[in-house]
This record gives structure tokens, sequence and C-alpha cells, in this order.
């Protein structure tokens, strides 16, 4: 078991309801459920309704996954969950169902980092990470260029987004061109249609004075905005599809420019690239233009790999065991802030998973006292 543990991962950060089993570095099952339908309506995702969702499929996806795998819950050697960062109370959904059934089959429990758990799903597509790995990390919530020499316990962020996520921005420029939500994949597909030289719009932070690996997507997303505005009221038609492509060549261009030049300040030959926008065609494909150009091998997850999934904190849960991280307590709780520089919630050793019997008493105590 040592180098291939058996572990079950559960992800409710956000709207997806992910739960994965993997073994080592290979994929056995991704069960997902998402509630993206529920929010569509309110162009975002809304914390209350993803809660709700993620309580109704939690335990049916648990199963799915369990059998898909074709593994018994008591053969696994361990529990992973998303601990942060995301929305408090979707955590908590999942940190409670990863309590009760650690609990109950007597497993350690793993509270992991989210945005780890990005940069480790990789290993399930391209074999174990190179150390160090540079990763950009680009989501709805994230956009960071993070440097780790080891998943598991040392992970120092390079730079980030001083405003807007760049799925955010995805999101926003979607909905001020009634494209729906998510605003990714719609925007992706309609850009390849569209000329990305169509307009010039500003790329954010790129100034010789500017900080070399931070992003800034605000000024961007209101100079689209503005364009479009000003295309309507003087009653000329939007040119969605070319609105898109420039929009979108402005994020990723940015995007790409910054990774592969943290990769050659740090002396770093690969780059990584996760989260739900590294599902964007234009990212990768650009991404593997420029690494190439400067010697840098590039590794990019399939696109259902990227979005938010169980199989990642599996994944992660798994290096977490293979490396005898500690596990975490049972009063784990969900950080929604929880910093990126913490890939997992290791515990203290009082009320360990391992110890049962003794947690089982002492959760008595605490009960009774
Ligand atoms: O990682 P993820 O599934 O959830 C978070 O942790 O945020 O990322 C979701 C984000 C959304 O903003 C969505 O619009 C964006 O990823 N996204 C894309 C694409 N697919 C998803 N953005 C650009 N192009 C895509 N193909
Ligand atoms: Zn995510």
């Amino acid at each position: 078991m040592a180098d291939e543990p058996l572990v079950l991962g559960i992800e409710t950060s956000c709207d997806e309801t992910g739960v994965g089993v993997v073994r080592g570095t290979t994929l056995l099952a991704d069960a997902i459920a998402s509630s993206v339908d529920e929010h569509a309506r309110f162009g975002g995702v809304v914390p209350e309704v993803a809660s709700r969702a993620h309580l109704e499929a939690m335990v049916p996806t648990i199963e799915r996954a369990l059998k898909q795998a074709g593994v018994a819950a008591s053969d696994l050697d361990g529990i992973a969950v998303t601990a942060g960062p995301g929305l408090a109370g979707a955590l908590l959904v999942g940190v409670s169902a990863a309590k009760a059934y650690a609990y109950a089959l007597g497993k350690p429990l793993y509270g992991v980092n989210h945005l780890a758990s990005h940069i480790c799903v990789d290993q399930l597509e391209h074999g174990p990470l190179p150390e160090p790995t540079m990763a950009l990390l680009v989501s709805g919530g994230h956009s960071s260029l993070l440097l780790a020499p080891d998943i598991t316990n040392d992970v120092r962020p390079m730079g980030a987004t001083i405003d807007d996520a760049a799925g955010e921005a995805f999101d926003k420029i979607a909905r001020v061109l009634d494209l729906g939500f998510p605003g990714g994949p719609v925007i992706d597909r309609l850009a390849r249609e569209g000329d990305p030289k169509a307009i010039a719009f500003p790329r954010g932070l790129t100034g010789p004075r500017d900080a070399a690996y931070d992003f800034s997507f605000s000024g961007l997303k209101t100079s689209v905005a503005r364009w479009i505005e000003a295309k309507r009221s003087a009653g000329e038609e939007v040119p969605v599809r070319d609105v898109a492509a420039s929009f979108q060549e402005a994020v990723v261009d940015v995007l790409t420019r910054k990774a592969v030049r943290a990769c050659k300040d740090e002396g770093v030959d690969h780059l990584m690239i996760g989260g739900g926008v590294a599902a964007n065609s234009r990212l990768r494909a650009l991404a593997q233009e420029r690494c190439e150009r400067a010697g840098i091998r590039l590794r990019v997850p399939r696109p259902g790999l990227c979005t938010d999934n169980g199989a990642m904190v599996a994944a992660l849960g798994a290096e977490m065991v293979a490396r005898g991280r500690a596990a975490s307590d049972w009063d784990l709780s969900a950080d929604s802030s929880l910093p990126v520089t913490e890939p997992h919630v290791p515990g203290t050793g009082h009320g360990h998973t391992h110890d049962h019997d003794h947690v089982h008493e002492m959760s008595k105590d605490n009960l009774y006292s």
C-alpha cells in the first residue's frame, strides 16, 4: 500500500459534488454531480443553493464512485476532502461527509487544499510531478503562479491576481454578451470563429514597472464592457465572435507570457497549467507554442480534470498517504480562505484517525460533558 495507496477524494468547494477514487497515480473513478444549471439564471453560483445540492448528491455520488472503481469502502487507505479554499457552507458538506465515512470505516482523514489538488491531478494523466513544478492555476476563484518543490508540503506563491480571477473575467464578459453561465466554455467556442486581433484590448500589469508575476483582469473587463456599450448605444451590431476572441486573447496572452517568464527566471524547465480556465483551447495552444519556443515542457491535464472534480482531491490525498504526511484530526474544519501555502491540514496527533477506539471515547466525552 505504501507507494500505491487507495484513496477516495471528496470535492465540494463550489458547485460541483465530485468524488474520485485513485490508486497511487492511477485514476479508478471520477463521479460528479453538478448544480450548475440551478445557478445559471442567477449568473453565478448561489452558495445556499450549492450547499443544498451537495447535501442531496453526496451519498449517491460516493456510492457511484466506489462502484465505478470496483472497490469496497473497507479497502480504502484513506479519505481525502477539500478543506478549503471555497464557499464555507459548500465545503462544510464535504468535510462533514468525509469525517462521517472516515470515522465509520476507521480510516485516516486528510483535509487537503483545493489549489494544490488542481496541480496534483496532473499525476493521474502524466505521471509523477517533476519537483519543483511551476504551476499556473486559473479558475473561477483564483489566478496564481505557484512554485511547488513538494506538492504535499511546500507550495510557494510567485504571483496572483490583484482583482478578478481569470475565470471570473470570462464569466462577467459572457454575462455582458448575454451568453449565459459559466462563460468560459461558450466564449472559448465562439472565439474559434472570431478574429483575436480585431480589437486591441489592454494587457493588465505588463508594464516595465509592474509586478512581474501578478495579474489584473478588472481593467480588461471594464474596457470590454465599455467597448460593447459604445457599439450598442451607437445602434451598431456587436461582433460577438470578434469580441470573444479578442478578449480571450488578452487574457491568455498575459497568463502565458508571465508563466513562461517565471519558469525562465526560476530555472524550471516545465510548466503545469490547472484549474477550470486551463480547459480553454486557446490558452492550451498558446502555452504550447510559447513553451516550445522557450524549451519548457508543458503539462496540462485533459479538460475534464481541469474543472473541479473529486479525482484531484483523491490524487493529492494519495500523495499525502504515500509520503507519510500526518492525517487530519477529527475536529478538522472547513476553511474558506485556506492559504495556498498549506497543501493539507495536518492533525496534532490528538484524536488521530488511526486511534479509532480512543477517538470514539473522546467524542463521547465531548458529547456528554
Ligand atoms: O476550477 P473551476 O471548475 O472552479 C473553481 O475552482 O473556480 O473553474 C471554473 C471556471 C469558470 O469561471 C469557467 O468559466 C471557467 O473555469 N472555464 C473556462 C473554460 N471552461 C471553464 N474558461 C475559459 N475557457 C474554458 N474552456
Ligand atoms: Zn477549482
